[in-house]
């Protein structure tokens, strides 16, 4: 007889022993829902690109986030569209700005039990669409963009979010918002950075929804580019060292190889965003019948899980919440 005689198939003859040995979980608890948000607007806007997902008003947005406390998602990110766009993306720092007025009616509607996160950028409130200020060339000033981007942070923190996310891949962004926060006194207020972006064709139809798409030229000098891995931990090492309290990488299924090595070079918590086009190609191939698109979601977080992410930004938070209960 062979020795030893392994079996590996035994531990997976029952529902309940395959939960038991289970070495990854996904709950509710590991679910951000991202979220947008659009100034004057009465009623929620369909984004085609995404089904399912709407560009809310101000009321349904809090109807939604209500929805979600509920099920016990433990936070949302917002993001916003602006009524006007101007060069500067004036709309980002605003105190009456959609986000901030968002903002402060979920911080008045739900508190402290629902984590409030703002993407903090200016590719929503340029007119150019471009994540930073742009200078005479045509090229995104980095320095200038800094400054920007404190400042929007700082309206963000005013307004109510916990926790600010900067996601436009400016050099010494992470330093420049904590600086800015401190200043202000909002030392409690923590930042995730999206440290590893990725140059990605995925965000497609998050441009539609955010409707930010470079008027001209793409994110290629700014976001990183697919084929480096190793640029990912140096990244992830200047935002914890300029004072990140959580990275992310992003895209997620299909970077699921820096989601593992970012995991393994730090102890902080990880984040990974489950992006727009990873979310249509999956509900529009359920829509053809083509698979089941609850399994496929459930597969999609359990493999961003088990790649190391202690979190998952994922337009299924809903969906996921209800099928998992909390
Ligand atoms: C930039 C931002 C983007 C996404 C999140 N923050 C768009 C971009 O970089 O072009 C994309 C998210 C997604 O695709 O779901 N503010």
């Amino acid at each position: 007889m062979a020795f030893p005689d392994q079996r590996p198939r035994r531990l997976r003859r029952t529902p309940a022993l395959r939960r038991l040995v289970a070495q990854t979980r996904v709950s509710v608890d590991d679910l951000v829902a991202p979220l947008f948000v659009k100034e004057g607007i009465t009623e929620p806007d369909p984004v085609t690109s995404m089904p399912g997902v709407v560009q809310h008003t101000l009321a349904s947005l809090r109807t939604e986030v209500r929805a979600l406390a509920d099920l016990g998602v433990p936070a949302v990110i917002l993001f916003g569209v602006p009524a006007a766009k101007d060069g500067r993306g004036s709309g980002a720092d605003d105190p009456d700005g959609i986000v901030q007025r968002a903002l402060a009616e979920l911080r008045a509607e739900v508190g402290d039990d629902v984590v409030l996160m703002a993407d903090t950028c200016l590719d929503e409130y340029t007119d150019h669409g471009h994540c930073g200020i742009v200078d005479d060339r045509g090229q995104v000033d980095n320095d200038a963009t800094l400054e920007r981007y404190a400042a929007a942070a700082v309206a963000q923190a005013e307004a109510g979010a916990h926790v600010v996310a900067p996601s436009g891949m400016m050099d010494g962004q992470v330093a420049a918002i904590r600086e800015g926060l401190d200043d202000a006194g909002h030392t409690d207020v923590a930042i995730l950075a999206y440290s590893a972006k990725y140059a990605s064709a995925l965000y497609g139809p998050f441009r539609d929804a955010a409707e930010c798409a470079p008027q001209f030229g793409d994110r290629r000098s700014y976001q990183m580019d697919p084929p480096n891995a190793r640029e990912a931990l140096e990244e992830i090492g200047l935002d914890l060292a300029e004072g990140a309290d959580m990275v992310m990488v992003k895209p997620a299924l299909a970077y699921l190889d820096i989601i593992a090595s970012v995991r393994s070079a730090t102890d902080a918590p990880v984040g990974a965003y489950h992006v727009s086009a990873e979310y249509a190609m999956v509900v529009a191939a359920a829509q053809n019948g083509w698979i089941d698109g609850d399994a496929v979601a459930r597969e999609h977080v359990t493999a961003i899980r088990r790649a190391g992410a202690d979190f998952v930004l994922t337009y299924f938070a809903r969906t996921l919440a209800e099928q998992l209960g909390s």
